[in-house]
């Protein structure tokens, strides 16, 4: 989540700066706080009286002190979508049930998780060698078909699920190589552990934790993967650039994920099935590319768009022709 105080250094503002870093330590949120004091970056967000607040992009107060309860109300809006998709994905894990990007029953349109996978890009080579369970059929294209992994390389992999694409990496990497999966759902990360376990890999490390804020060090990565779970973030702005954060220079990325081709209706948009169905949280393909390339990536392009496999997703959407896509996204860190 990114927070910006606009204000000129009036005891007001200056108040409106300690409110919300108590706030967000208090909430012990992700979110980067940014001042801005220069009265025409402030004009440029059309506000005419300081202090104000705005948060991810959007102005939530001007010109007035808000209490620490309103603070925590606009700041809340991101953990709530948070906590549902949390939810959600908690359901599936213990479930184990196959079910395509989303918790919701009505999701897969039929067919199993192998089916899906299958339709999404795996080989049944890829889906006969992985640990049973970990393949819960919830990706929406696959990110090591383009990613040409090398024997020793380091992979992260946001969001890891069941771990599919971790053990899919860590064959590739062999054992002089390392994967680190993050996962914000404690039952998604207990139950990728036990599939680790039950088939011996031990080149894999699942870590529970958001994608805003990577547990992960500096520069230590050679390659990051994911699969379906940029679009599920409401903050992809600190997403991009925690990702930058932790590759190593040189560093590549490649993620599968879904994009808009155009805006989605309002009745979609405000859907929580379909947030967690991975539709109403994507941002339009080149939003998301912008975000990439603000973080520091080079080299960002779309390497593959398809509608193949992610069809159940547009079950929500009366017309869903054109709205959403399957993209496969690259990038580069830049080396020094
Ligand atoms: C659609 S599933 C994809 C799982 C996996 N990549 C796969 O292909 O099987 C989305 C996953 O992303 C995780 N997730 C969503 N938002 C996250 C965040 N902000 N930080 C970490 N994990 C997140 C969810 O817990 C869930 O396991």
């Amino acid at each position: 989540m990114k927070i910006e105080i606009l204000g000129t250094g009036c005891p007001k503002c200056r108040k409106l700066t300690e409110l919300v870093t108590e706030t967000v330590n208090e909430m012990a949120i992700a979110a980067e706080i940014v001042k801005v004091d220069r009265i025409n970056d402030i004009m440029n967000y059309g506000v005419m009286i300081t202090p104000a607040l705005v948060v991810d992009g959007k102005v939530v107060v001007a010109g007035k002190l808000p209490s620490k309860d309103e603070i925590r109300k606009w700041l809340d809006q991101g953990e709530d979508k948070k906590r549902i998709v949390r939810e959600g994905y908690a359901r599936v894990a213990k479930e184990s049930g196959s079910c395509c990007c989303g918790p919701s029953s009505s999701c897969c349109g039929g067919g199993s998780a192998k089916d899906i996978s299958k339709k999404i890009g795996y080989s049944d080579k890829d889906l006969s060698v992985v640990p049973e369970g970990a393949n819960l059929g919830l990706g929406c294209g696959n990110p090591l078909a383009l990613a040409s992994l090398k024997a020793g390389e380091t992979v992260l992999d946001l969001g890891s699920g069941a771990g599919l694409d971790c053990f899919l990496a860590a064959d590739r990497v062999g054992n002089g190589g390392r994967v680190i999966g993050v996962d914000m759902t404690p039952e998604m990360i207990q139950k990728a552990t036990e599939n680790a376990k039950k088939s011996g890999y031990k080149n894999v490390e699942l870590r529970l934790g958001d994608i805003e804020k990577l547990p992960v060090e500096d520069n230590s990565i050679d390659v990051i993967i994911s699969n379906c779970v940029i679009n599920l973030s409401p903050d992809k702005e600190s997403v991009f650039k925690e990702a930058f954060r932790v590759l190593k220079p040189g560093g590549r990325v490649l993620l599968s994920d879904i994009v808009l081709l155009k805006e989605l209706p309002q009745a979609v948009k405000q859907s929580p099935d379909a947030y967690v169905g991975c539709v109403s949280g994507a941002i339009l393909k080149d939003e998301y590319l912008r975000l990439m390339k603000i973080a520091g990536f080079a080299e960002v392009k779309v390497v593959e768009e398809t509608a193949a496999g992610i069809e159940h997703m547009t079950d929500t959407l009366d017309d869903n022709a054109g709205l959403i896509t399957s993209a496969k996204i690259s990038g580069v860190k830049p080396a020094k």
